[in-house]
């Protein structure tokens, strides 16, 4: 069955926005299946940049359905927000976008809780990008969450429901966080009749689609060494970056899946806090961040910046199972004379080729690489793989052998076709 998984292989930022956009096309449904509006996904069209952080990927191909999966926590006011831009852009959202009954509400309170409990970790801050994510999925675990099937009921079920809610974080965050219930329920309500005809049995609309031979991209959100169970825990996102993730937010099946495609950028970036061994605090760090403009598109923060790090890379394709990788930016690497690849960390004297499982001792891995000579060549114009520059094929070539996936799309640019698929190696 033709479902097609796209996720985020490293600390996210891998430009997996462009790919799914490039998969999507011809394709019948985008769907986000977890994280909320932490994401972001900068689409560029010539002139146009789009940020998006709700609305899936698939928003600039006429006819395809946007579906925001259960797995996903969802920020009504931010939602209104983002609609409102995409269609003063000339998009047709409304009538494509369909939102999970069973997804979760991020509640303006969980920003302000989001934000309490970074202040509280000070040093140890996750560095979160605020918008109330860890906070929403831990009240949905704690099965005191509110799911936007609530936008279907009747006002008054709406008030009752949602002020019991917000009473229950009110107890759990005052005098720490003020909990203004009352004007809280207001603000949602008043999102009500614009929400309630979007949201549906995703689940259903889902599994009628791939029964009727429909194609179906998942757009993963963060990348999967932001995972909670597998990424540097406590430095993750609350959800999983997985392509189980993926499946579990979108209620699919296993079996439904064509293609899990990992999305890896040439070298590395993290924003926030926490491991990172290939990291660069060096001019050489310093470039890469300018060249691959690498500020974040939901906080606006410079991100770290380093080389490419197999043993993370492996680790995600390992839990995914990548069948191929889409290789994004290396276009960023052009001028430089040598383009490195940790291959090995040291960890406490000793060689090893796994990353750690614990922050702690992942934070102690010192890198060994593996160096390759630069290619000094413009890439921005190559649409195949003969009219890349033998270097970057080189270095292409090397990556794929300590990742152990083929690399089956390039982008070497920001627009949108910038990016072709790597078909055979001679051609
Ligand atoms: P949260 O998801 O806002 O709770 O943030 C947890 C961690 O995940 C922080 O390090 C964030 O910077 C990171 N993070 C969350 N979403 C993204 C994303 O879309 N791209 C990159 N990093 C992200």
């Amino acid at each position: 069955m033709p479902c097609e998984v796209v996720l985020g292989g490293q600390w996210g930022d891998e430009g997996k926005g462009k790919i799914v956009d490039w998969t999507a096309t011809g394709a019948d449904a985008v769907v986000r299946c977890q994280g909320g509006a932490n994401a972001g996904h900068t689409l560029v069209f010539g002139e146009q940049r789009l940020a998006l952080h709700l609305v899936p990927s698939g928003v600039r191909q006429p006819g395809c359905l946007m579906v925001l999966g259960s797995g996903m926590v969802i920020d009504p006011l931010a939602l209104l927000e983002e609609i409102a831009t995409l269609e003063a852009a000339g998009l047709d959202v409304r009538r494509r976008l369909r939102v999970s009954a069973a997804a979760h509400m991020v509640l303006p309170v969980h920003r302000l809780q989001d934000r309490a409990q970074e202040e509280q970790r000070g040093a140890a801050a996750v560095g979160t990008t605020g918008r109330g994510i860890g906070p929403a999925y831990a009240d949905k675990a704690a099965r005191h969450g509110v799911q936007m099937s609530l936008f279907t009921r009747s006002e008054a079920q709406f008030r009752s429901a949602l002020t019991a809610a917000l009473e229950i974080k009110r107890a759990e965050l005052e005098p720490r966080v003020h909990v203004d219930v009352a004007a809280t329920v207001e603000q949602l309500l008043a999102c009500r009749e614009a929400i309630a005809p979007l949201v549906c049995d995703a689940t259903s609309l889902l599994h009628e689609m791939l029964h009727a031979g429909r194609r179906l991209v998942l757009e993963g959100a963060q990348g999967a060494l932001l995972d909670l169970d597998h990424g540097s825990y406590p430095y993750v996102t609350s959800s999983s970056c997985t392509s189980a993730g993926a499946l579990a937010g979108a209620g699919l099946p296993p079996q439904s899946v064509q293609s899990i495609l990992g999305v890896v950028k040439a070298y590395a970036t993290r924003v926030g806090n926490g491991p990172f061994p290939s990291e660069l605090l060096d001019p050489t760090g310093e470039r890469l961040r300018k060249q691959g403009h690498e500020f974040g598109s939901t906080t606006g923060r410079p991100r770290r910046c380093g080389w490419f790090d197999s043993m993370a890379v492996r680790r995600a394709a390992a839990v995914s199972g990548f069948t191929e990788l889409a290789l994004t930016k290396l276009d960023v690497l052009d001028d430089f004379d040598t383009v490195r690849i940790a291959v090995a960390y040291d960890l406490d004297g000793k060689r090893i080729e796994r990353i750690p499982v614990d922050a702690a001792e992942q934070a102690r891995c010192v890198p060994v690489y593996r160096d390759a000579e630069g290619w000094r060549a413009p890439t921005r114009a190559c649409r195949a793989w003969r009219e890349l520059p033998a270097n970057a094929r080189r270095f292409v070539a090397l990556l794929e052998e300590h990742v152990g996936v083929p690399v089956g799309i390039l982008s070497v640019g920001p627009d949108r076709d910038s990016t072709f698929r790597v078909r055979d190696r001679t051609g």
